[in-house]
Order: C-alpha cells, then sequence, then structure tokens
C-alpha cells in the first residue's frame, strides 16, 4: 500500500461515457413487483431504478477492456486471447492449467462431475447456491465447517470466512479421506455477508488438509476483494500490494473455480484452473461436451481479452480501495441510521438482517423477500433475497431449510454507481425502516424444482 497517500478514497477513474436510468412513480413500482411476483428476479431491469440485484456481470469495463474487446480474435481454436487469458492466469493467481467456461457455474459442473462420485462429502467455508447444487448433482453432500461466527450478524470477527478446523478435521477423521474429494474454500464467502478468510487461517487449512493429503478447490470468484481486507486488517500485510497477496492466497491451494464477472469486471466469463495433470486432461476433455472446445469453453474470443484485462486491473490497490471504500461508505451511512445489518460490512455489498428488520416476521414469511419487495416499491432500488429462499430444501426431508442468516443483499457493482446514489439507496432503507410495521409477509405460489429463488413467485399474506 502507498504509505503516501493522505486523503480519503476516490475513483481511480474519470467517467467518459454514461447510461441513462429513469425513476418510475410508486404506482407503476407496485404494478411491476405484483406482476413479477414478489421476486425481484422477475423484474424488467427498465423498471430499475438503481439495481443492486447482483455485481455479477453488472460491473462497468474500462476503456482498456472495450479495446480489448476489439482485438478479438474469434477462430475456433487457438485464439489468440486463450493463449493471454491463459499466461495471465498464471502469471496473476499462479495456476497451471486453463479451462474456459461460459461462467463460474459451467466450471463448477465440470469440476463436480470429475473429482465427485456418489456419497462424498464435500466441507466448506459455508455453501454457495450453485456450488452447492453441482455437488449435490454429482452425488455429494455439502457440509458446513465455517466458524460459527459467519452464522451471526451482530459478532464483529474481522475474518468470518475462517475454517473451523476442529469441524473439519472431525469430519475427515468420520468419513474418511476416501470419501472427501476437496475441502471448498470460498475467499470472500458470498453468503455470510461477503466475509474474507484470513491468510493464517487458510494457511492452516492448507497444512490440515496436506497432512491428510486432500486437495483444496478455491471458489475465486471475488479473491482480489478477500486480498484487500487481508492487507487491511492481518498482521504482517499491510506493506504487501493486493496483486502479491491475491496470488499468495491462490498458490495455497490446488485449483479454482472462477466466476470472472465478479471481481474480473467481465459481462460474462468464467474458468476452471487446476494444477493437477490428470484433473485436467479429463476436464479439457469435458468442456468439449458442455461449453466449448478448450481454448474457448463458453466466451467469444473478445470476452477472453476483457477477462484478462480486467483481471489485471482488478488487483490494482487504488482500484480495490475505491471499490471496497465505496460499499464500506454505504455500510456506515446505514450503521449510522441503526438499521440492522451484518457487521462488519464485508466486500461487495450490505447485507440487511431482515430477521431483525422485520421481527413480527417468522421466517416462514419470508422476511428477506418481503424487505426486498418493499425497498423496489419505496424507491426503485433493487436488492435480492439472501436467506430462507435461497437456502432452498433439504434434499432428504423436503422440508425448507432454515438459514440463522435472512438477509436481503444490497449489492454493489463496481464502478457503476457514484455517492449520490449511495445516499438515495441508504435514505430509501431508513424510510421504509421508519415504516417496518407495515411490511406484510409472503406466502410462495410458485416454486421452481432448482435454485428456486431465481423464479419462484409470492402473494402477500
Ligand atoms: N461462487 C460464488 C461465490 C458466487 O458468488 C457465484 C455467483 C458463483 C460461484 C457462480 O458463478 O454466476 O458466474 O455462474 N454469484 C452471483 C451473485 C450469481 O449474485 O452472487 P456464476
Amino acid at each position: 500500500m502507498d504509505k503516501t497517500i493522505k486523503h480519503s478514497w476516490a475513483e481511480p477513474f474519470k467517467i467518459k461515457m454514461v447510461e441513462p436510468v429513469f425513476i418510475t412513480t410508486e404506482e407503476h413500482r407496485k404494478k411491476a413487483i405484483l406482476k413479477a411476483g414478489h421476486n425481484t428476479f422477475l423484474l424488467h431491469s427498465d423498471d430499475v431504478y438503481i439495481d443492486l440485484l447482483t455485481d455479477s456481470g453488472t460491473s462497468a469495463m474500462s476503456d482498456r477492456q472495450w479495446a480489448g474487446m476489439m482485438m478479438g480474435d474469434e477462430a475456433y481454436a487457438g485464439s489468440k486471447n486463450f493463449y493471454h487469458l491463459e499466461e495471465t492466469i498464471q502469471s496473476y493467481y499462479g495456476y497451471k492449467h486453463l479451462i474456459p467456461t461460459h461462467q463460474g457455474r459451467g466450471a463448477e459442473h465440470i469440476l463436480s462431475q470429475i473429482m465427485i462420485k456418489q456419497g462424498d462429502i464435500i466441507p466448506g467455508n459455508m455453501y454457495f447456491t450453485t456450488t452447492k447444487l453441482h455437488q449435490e448433482l454429482a452425488g455429494g453432500k455439502f457440509m458446513d465447517i465455517i466458524i460459527d461466527e459467519a452464522h451471526d450478524p451482530e459478532s464483529m470477527h474481522p475474518f468470518k470466512g475462517n475454517v473451523n478446523l476442529k469441524k473439519l478435521e472431525a469430519i475427515i477423521k468420520e468419513y474418511g479421506v476416501d470419501r472427501i474429494p476437496y475441502v471448498s474454500i470460498s475467499t470472500t464467502v458470498n453468503m455470510a455477508g461477503g466475509q474474507p478468510i484470513s491468510m493464517e487461517n487458510l494457511k492452516a487449512t492448507r497444512a490440515l488438509t496436506a497432512k491428510y493429503g486432500i486437495k483444496i478447490i478455491h471458489d475465486m470468484t471475488r479473491v482480489a476483494e478477500n486480498a484487500f481486507m487481508i492487507q487491511q486488517k492481518e498482521e504482517g500485510y499491510q506493506d504487501k500490494s493486493v496483486a502479491e497477496i491475491t496470488k499468495e492466497l491462490c498458490l495455497l491451494t490446488d485449483g479454482a473455480t472462477m466466476s470472472a464477472k465478479k471481481d474480473a469486471m467481465v459481462n460474462i466469463g468464467g474458468f476452471l484452473a487446476i494444477n493437477d495433470d490428470d484433473i485436467f486432461e479429463e476436464a479439457r476433455n469435458m468442456v468439449v461436451i458442455y461449453e466449448g472446445l478448450h481454448t474457448y469453453g463458453g466466451m467469444a474470443g473478445r470476452d477472453m481479452e476483457a477477462l484478462a484485462l480486467g483481471i489485471k486491473e482488478s488487483v490494482q490497490d487504488d482500484h480495490m480501495r475505491a471499490r471496497v471504500g465505496q460499499v464500506h461508505y454505504l455500510g456506515q451511512k446505514l450503521i449510522d441510521a441503526d438499521i440492522p445489518i451484518v457487521n462488519p460490512v464485508g466486500t461487495h455489498g450490505i447485507f440487511i438482517d431482515a430477521k431483525k428488520f422485520l421481527p413480527h416476521l417468522t421466517q416462514d414469511e419470508f422476511p428477506a423477500q418481503a424487505l426486498a419487495s418493499a425497498l423496489y416499491i419505496d424507491s426503485g432500488v433493487r436488492a435480492m433475497e439472501r436467506g430462507v429462499v435461497s437456502a432452498g430444501r433439504n434434499k432428504e426431508t423436503g422440508a425448507h431449510n432454515y438459514p440463522n442468516l435472512e438477509l436481503v443483499r444490497l449489492t454493489i457493482p463496481r464502478r457503476v454507481y457514484t455517492q449520490a446514489h449511495m445516499d438515495v439507496i441508504a435514505e430509501s432503507v431508513e424510510c421504509i425502516y421508519s415504516q417496518r410495521n407495515s411490511i406484510k409477509g409472503l406466502k410462495m405460489t410458485y416454486e421452481p424444482k432448482y435454485l428456486r429463488f431465481f423464479q419462484a413467485k409470492f402473494e402477500e399474506i
């Protein structure tokens, strides 16, 4: 980190192109959310003012990335952009082999099918929706090994993404090494509120898994954000760059799945990166069935070029300082207004604690879903449910999974909105907080079989 920085963060860019957004009337929004069955995923984006549904594929590319799009080599095989991407991944992350995919879940699918067999156990630092589903579809079962503090929105633990090593070792001893194909480690844990794992904890997890000969597969979707948090909070890392810390994190693992739509600021893309030659050989074979030839795997040449450039931009210290600085600016506003949010503030968004916000609703009445709907009606701000709807049903009993964390995520895209937008978002949250007793619970009227949060519909009770 540059020690000569004296002033507060500001965006390390100036804006040269804008995309207009429009404010709708409350009446219009009420009709729109009713039609969408109170599911913000089913809104038309034209009806949205500030879009905080996700930070996935919604970030702004730089002029360099757009220039890279013009340098797309759209050869079916052996595109030069593939080799640029491969070289970038090897040098910035240190992984040996690259399998490009259309996005993160494409990589999760291939990896899960190759590494997981029926009855396997996959310990991980909290589930992610698509990751867990692919593990289950391959015959595996996810087991949570994150520290207990991660499930407590009030715990101020600085690294809530940490692994509870005792839980992990107990699972290894109970099920045996043969049934654990790998340990799944996410850098920043999305479902816990964008919480980082510390380098010390990842090193200890590496040491423990090495003792048993178990691989670590890294969900590196927001690895640079995790690296920034280590630089800010972990002893001994203040003088290291985000780029150095990012690589150090990756080098402690055996391979990774990446949704490049987050950290790397592209609108589409992802990859599987792996050090093992045999797994690579199988993945290279499998990618041609589900994604595309192994030198494009679901991405156009121009997408791979934009991604290679985005990776380089994602690990710049000044970029990360502004990116996380903006998220924390919004977080501090909400904390000052006594809004119950997950603490400490993570890196990619603010997570409102819907259980505390709407204590008059039970979890069966989908408080986070109801809160996201109310926020949209108030201001046209689109957020996302991350609670009981996202957690889905228990595979064996068919009952709802009731996660401790019942959250509404205000996800901030990178380089898209200004500080004034953050002010409006905070005003709107404060406004509905003052009227929270009038927010009604919901009942589910349509439930899809897989990843129900994307398409489920609801009605007010
Ligand atoms: N892993 C993590 C930690 C993610 O956040 C996501 C996507 C994926 C894997 C899957 O990647 O979408 O490219 O297929 N998260 C998005 C979100 C959808 O809104 O948090 P994908």
